[in-house]
């Protein structure tokens, strides 16, 4: 039997209308992942958005139980029924049925469709909930309706939103199989299995904890798909079910070890840990160091240390995901779409990780050898916090050498940090201002984007608020706000796309547009006012002003993406973009930085595609036709089933809901500005196009005159040559000069006399020599240089009675030669290069004689 289809069916036939799973991140930054059905209808129970036509709805959601109020990561593994991913199905009535027919509906599902025995049936209910009681007594004896407190029977998604009290169906798998001392109605056992909660959808909690009456009694119900097949396949744990199996059995084959009872935890977790990153990645999110991405990081991470255990010391998920495909694939496209990323994801995350691996090995290794009795619970911390070892695995390691860790320092160290995490997560929403937005919405409904045909529109203010969004008639002169128009031009930032600019205006101006944004449908422009009051109701000018800039650098970026797929191939695939008007950032997947060559080529293209003057084309179609053209989805968006389509002839064809040029000639040029990474398998390309690329060229042409003005030479290129070989030069001259004067110069004074007598390397002896009679009053010099197989010899006298060309004279000879000159400066050669030295005492004791 096919559950998940025999339920939506099910509940069709009970004029439901079939909803598909919306994407794991929600719209709401107060919920870490969508953890259960009701998530996509949240606004519908609180009112803030208006019912829909049919007010009963049925769906199969993925939810992601790995973060946030509702957290089961630590139990997965050791228990038969925790999964960190897993398939909520549900009804739910907006304001119509109540407890009467949920339950009944219920009923009839578990006990016609699914069959299951009634005598294994058990229900719970609320302590206060009467009216529950009475209703399942006419279904189930009341020796079997078990009340509870708000701990078990009274849901709620998160800190703040819809909430109520519920009604919980239970299966019991038997006291022969499960008889321990959790193993009872309300205990942690797993004999009594939760496969079913209705949830009472009565109140609103408010960020103060307040609970308020929502405007109409609702239902909600999950039931755990994982669960129910168990059951059904007569097995007692999910892991053992068809769900789970095949990939048990494919991990027993890559590690080439067949689990044991022992070991079996760890294959359990990594089967279930497989599904809950495939799933994330497939919907764009990638591993990082905080809010989502971590806890992805997380999720592999435990894998693969479970991996570890069992022996695996190289990547191993992506081999799993085939199987997992099999099993899923058939109902999730999105896996089979994105299985090579996937893939490639898993295991560039998984080789950082063996890696650290190892290095948390030596810690351990250094930090056992020096352990005698417990096992430093701050080192166990470390592992676990900075290298990522769970403290299972930590102490597993530790238990053959009879050793424990020092659990309460542990525990200290983890409980300061859960505490930290928490205050960086909490605040992250700003759930404070939903009833006002809820009002506006009530008041005067969504307003509508009348952006795609024009860019000025004569628009109502329908309502003004302060800045912190307080609903107020009147916006002072010179003060900021926001403003609702009741058509407006403005686009809201949304799809990457950024918000439109502009101005209200009515002859006179009335006020800049600094900034469009989404709140809960609502589409605000904030506004500066100018120089008189703005007021409610006024008809204005709107005019927006930077779109034609913005949708040239929306379009390029789609050209940019096939340009890019072209080049690096079709696994490429958006990860993350923004446009507005003078840049693009366009975020795509892919291992290693491009090559200059491929950055050029893909430039190329996209100029190619502009100076083509391809016409743009938009249009609405049902989503199956719309996939049937080959268009671009992004990732984790959700669509409905018309979606609007943009094209530019077969050269891009995306899902898109923003502005565009309407033939790709009006962007101009664009060029690449910067290619860089994001994170690992992520790149980075920004770009500029339409009036940024002129100005960023004009920037370039102005740095170029500046470099012609300073080198001189309107030939960049060889003034630069120049330059370089004048630098060449001075490098040597400095050495030269720095050898000079490095000489080794040995010099004596008698009296007031300075005597220089020395062997000098490098350098001109003449110049040497006049240096130094310019530094000395009174001075004898004599310098000797050999040079290939001569002896160059300079003498100098000032002051003094030596008289050089005496004293030269004298000393050239014990080099072979002769020569002479004037009593102030002589010089001579010489052919001996081995009695330099010879020469050099000879000339220092003739100085000292004849001084
Ligand atoms: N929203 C309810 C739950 O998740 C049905 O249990």
């Amino acid at each position: 039997m096919d559950i998940r289809k025999e339920y939506l069916e099910f509940f069709k036939s009970k004029g439901h209308d079939i909803v598909s799973s919306m994407p794991l991140v929600p719209d709401d930054p107060t919920l870490m992942f969508t953890n259960a059905g009701m998530v996509q209808f949240k606004d519908i129970f609180t009112g803030s958005v208006p019912r829909p036509e049919n007010p009963r709805a049925t769906s199969c959601q993925l939810c992601v139980r790995a973060g946030g109020k509702h957290n089961d990561l630590e139990n997965v593994g050791y228990t038969a029924r925790h999964h960190t991913l897993f398939e909520m199905l549900g009804n739910f009535s907006f304001g119509d049925y109540f407890k009467e027919d949920a339950i009944a509906y219920a009923w009839e599902f578990i006990t016609v469709n699914l069959a299951l025995p009634i005598e294994k049936l058990w229900v719970t209910v609320h302590e206060n909930d009467d009216e529950a009681f009475n209703i399942w007594t006419k279904y189930i004896d009341s020796t079997r309706i078990i009340r509870f407190g708000d701990k078990d029977n009274f849901w709620a998604m998160g800190d703040t939103g819809a909430c109520g009290p519920c009604s919980e169906i239970f299966y019991d798998q038997g006291d022969e199989h499960f008889n321990g001392p959790e193993d009872y109605m309300g205990g942690d056992g797993d004999r009594f299995l939760e496969i079913w909660n209705l949830v009472f959808m009565q109140y609103e909690r408010s960020a103060d904890g307040k609970l308020n009456p929502l405007p109409k009694p609702s239902i909600d119900t999950g039931m755990g798909l994982e669960r129910v097949i168990a059951i059904k396949e007569g097995v007692l744990n999910n892991f053992d079910s068809s769900n789970f199996k095949p990939i048990i059995e494919k991990i027993e084959t890559l590690a080439s070890k067949k689990a044991t009872k022992e070991n079996i935890g760890s294959y359990r977790v990594i089967a279930d840990h497989l599904r809950a990153t495939s799933f994330m990645l497939s919907q764009g999110i990638l591993f990082g160091n905080e809010g989502r991405p971590y806890v992805l990081r997380r999720i592999l991470r435990r894998a693969v240390r479970h991996g570890y255990l069992i022996g695996f010391r190289k990547p191993f998920m992506a081999q799993l995901l085939n199987t997992l495909i099999n099993i899923m694939g058939g109902h999730y496209s999105e896996l089979v779409e994105n299985k090579n990323f996937i893939k490639e994801q898993l295991t560039l995350e998984e080789d950082r990780f063996f890696k650290t691996i190892d290095l948390g090995m030596s810690l351990f290794n250094e930090e056992l050898a020096n352990t005698k009795d417990i096992f430093s619970g701050q080192i166990a911390f470390k592992l676990y916090d900075t290298y990522g070892f769970p403290l299972d695995l930590t102490e597993d390691m530790l238990r053959d050498k009879d050793l424990k860790v020092e659990i309460a320092k542990f525990d200290e160290l983890m409980n300061a940090q859960k505490a930290m995490a928490k205050a960086a997560w909490k605040g992250s929403g700003d759930a404070s201002n939903d009833g006002d937005f809820k009002q506006l919405i009530e008041k005067y409904g969504i307003n509508k984007f009348v952006g795609y045909d024009n860019v000025t529109y004569k628009s109502k203010i329908l309502a003004l608020l302060n800045e912190n969004f307080k609903e107020v008639s009147t916006l002072e002169k010179n003060s900021t706000g926001w403003v609702m128009l009741d058509k407006t031009p403005f686009y809201a930032t949304s799809g990457g796309q950024s918000g439109d600019i502009g101005a209200l205006e009515d002859n006179k101006h009335i006020g800049i547009i600094e900034d469009t944004q989404k709140f809960h449908g609502l589409n605000l422009s904030k506004i500066k006012v100018a120089n008189s009051n703005l007021n409610q109701n006024q008809t204005v000018d709107a005019v927006v002003v930077n779109r034609y800039e913005i949708a040239k650098h929306h379009s390029a970026t789609h050209l940019l993406q096939s340009a890019l797929k072209m080049v690096l191939g079709d696994s490429v695939s958006q990860a993350g973009s923004l446009n507005d008007s003078s840049r693009l950032r366009f975020d795509f997947t892919y291992p290693k930085a491009m090559t200059t060559a491929q950055i050029d080529e893909v430039e190329d293209l996209v100029n190619t595609m502009i100076s083509r003057g391809i016409s743009g084309n938009i249009e609405e179609l049902p989503i199956e036709e719309a996939k049937h053209k080959g268009a671009i989805a992004m990732f984790g968006e959700k669509y409905g089933d018309m979606v609007r389509v943009v094209s530019f002839s077969d050269v891009s064809v995306e899902f898109c809901g923003g502005t565009h040029v309407k033939n790709t000639a009006d962007i101009g040029s664009f060029y690449v500005v910067k290619e860089s990474g994001v994170s690992a398998g992520v790149r980075r390309i920004e770009a500029v196009c339409g009036a940024a690329a002129i100005a960023y060229t004009k920037e370039i042409i102005a740095a170029m005159n500046e470099i012609k003005a300073e080198i001189k030479n309107n030939d960049v290129i060889s003034g630069i040559k120049k330059l370089k070989e004048q630098i060449k030069e001075l490098k040597k001259e400095v050495e030269t000069v720095q050898s000079q004067t490095s000489a080794p110069i040995s010099e004596e004074t008698i009296g007031d006399t300075k005597i220089v007598v020395a062997v000098v390397e490098n350098g001109d002896l003449k110049k040497i020599v006049d240096d130094l009679k310019n530094a000395n009053e009174k001075l004898a010099v004599l310098l000797l240089q050999a040079k290939d197989d001569k002896v160059l010899i300079v003498a100098g006298s000032k002051n003094t009675n030596i008289k050089a060309g005496e004293w030269i004279k004298n000393i050239a000879p014990i080099v072979g030669g002769g020569g002479g000159g004037r009593p102030d400066f002589a010089q001579a050669g010489g052919k001996d290069v081995t009695k330099v030295e010879d020469a050099k005492i000879a000339a220092l004791t003739y100085a000292k004689e004849n001084l």
